[in-house]
């Protein structure tokens, strides 16, 4: 049974990951090794707290966030580690290599890399048998879906053991039956973000136009119908016709498209950098993560049926 968890990385997925597993009643120890960033992790995990409370999600048991600049003092006594550190794969291995005489035989470590495969991850650590993907969508605390991955040398039973957790959470666990770089989520997102620069490239729309098509057209039906029970949806035959002309005609590229060279040449971004697709003045950018959260809480709650 999983109760003690140790979350290594307080960077903009860490607090939010902590905060939902404290609700879920988990003892989370959370660790960075950049005061700056525990710093920063509280006021994060207030603002997720707020959050947790306007999306109904009942505090089971006692469960709590207690933030530390040990590491030895976060993983000691972890049923499960939650590698959360850049995704560089030197920089995980260390955090592996630090914690391997740190933690128990039995301790499952699991890692948010958003792509990396989990079968290079686990040639770092003694026990791969342990080691698992556990790939959060951001914000962590209000995106309910987890992909779990095994790579080649994952236990069935660590696998089983993190879908049934995310379960208990009342999260939605989506398990792969195969470690493919990039894993499924950020494979259909990266389809969908190499046609649309292609057609912003190609003078076809304009950013705004696309953005609203998306948003308004495909994406607020897929909250409601998948993209397979679309196919059904539109019909068989209809994706058949229309795919036999039109897969043709659709983005291809192996590289990286112009349009995003030449703006991250250009120092553009986005929010970080205050310009990107769109210009991001300081006063937008303290409105756009609170309006975001609040959409995103009020969606959620109609698709659970709570309003
Ligand atoms: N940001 C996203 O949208 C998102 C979504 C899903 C998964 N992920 C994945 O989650 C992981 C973390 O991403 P993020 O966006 O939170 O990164 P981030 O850069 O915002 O934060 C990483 C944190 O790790 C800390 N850190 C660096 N080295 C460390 C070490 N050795 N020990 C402890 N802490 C260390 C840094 O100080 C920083 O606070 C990455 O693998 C990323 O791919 C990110």
């Amino acid at each position: 049974m999983i109760q003690r968890v140790a979350i290594i990385g307080l960077g903009t997925m860490g607090p939010g990951m902590a905060a939902r597993l404290a609700r879920g009643g988990m003892d989370v120890v959370a660790y960075d090794i950049a005061p700056a960033a525990i710093e920063r992790a509280r006021p994060m995990l207030a603002a997720a707290d707020g959050v947790l409370d306007n999306l109904g999600i009942e505090t089971k048991g006692t469960g709590s966030v207690r933030l530390t600049s040990e590491l030895q003092d976060a993983v000691a006594g972890a049923d499960l580690v939650i590698e959360n550190v850049p995704e560089k794969e030197d920089i995980k291995a260390d955090v592996y290599r630090n914690i391997e005489g740190m933690i128990s035989a039995e301790t499952i470590v699991a890692s948010d890399t958003s792509g990396i495969p989990i079968t290079r991850l686990q040639a770092h650590i003694s026990k791969p048998a342990r080691m698992v993907g556990m790939h959060w969508s951001n914000p962590p605390h209000i995106i309910p879906m987890i992909e779990v991955i095994g790579g080649e040398q994952t236990a069935p039973e660590t696998i089983a053991t993190i879908r049934d957790f995310i379960r208990s959470l009342g999260l939605l666990p989506v398990l792969l039956k195969k470690d493919v770089p990039g894993f499924v989520e950020n494979r259909v997102l990266y389809a969908l973000l190499r046609e649309v620069v292609d057609l912003v490239e190609r003078g076809v729309i304009e950013p705004e136009d696309i953005d609203t098509c998306v948003s308004w057209g495909i994406g607020y039906k897929l909250a409601v119908v998948g993209p397979m029970a679309l196919l059904d949806m539109a019909g068989m035959d209809i994706y058949h016709s229309v795919s036999s002309f039109l897969n043709k005609d659709l983005c291809d590229r192996k590289d990286v498209a112009p349009l995003v060279t030449r703006q991250m040449a250009d120092g553009k971004l986005g929010i970080k950098s205050g310009e990107g697709v769109y210009a991001y003045p300081p006063e937008k950018i303290a409105q756009l993560q609170p309006e975001r959260a609040k959409k995103l809480v009020a969606i959620r709650r109609i698709l659970e049926g709570k309003d």
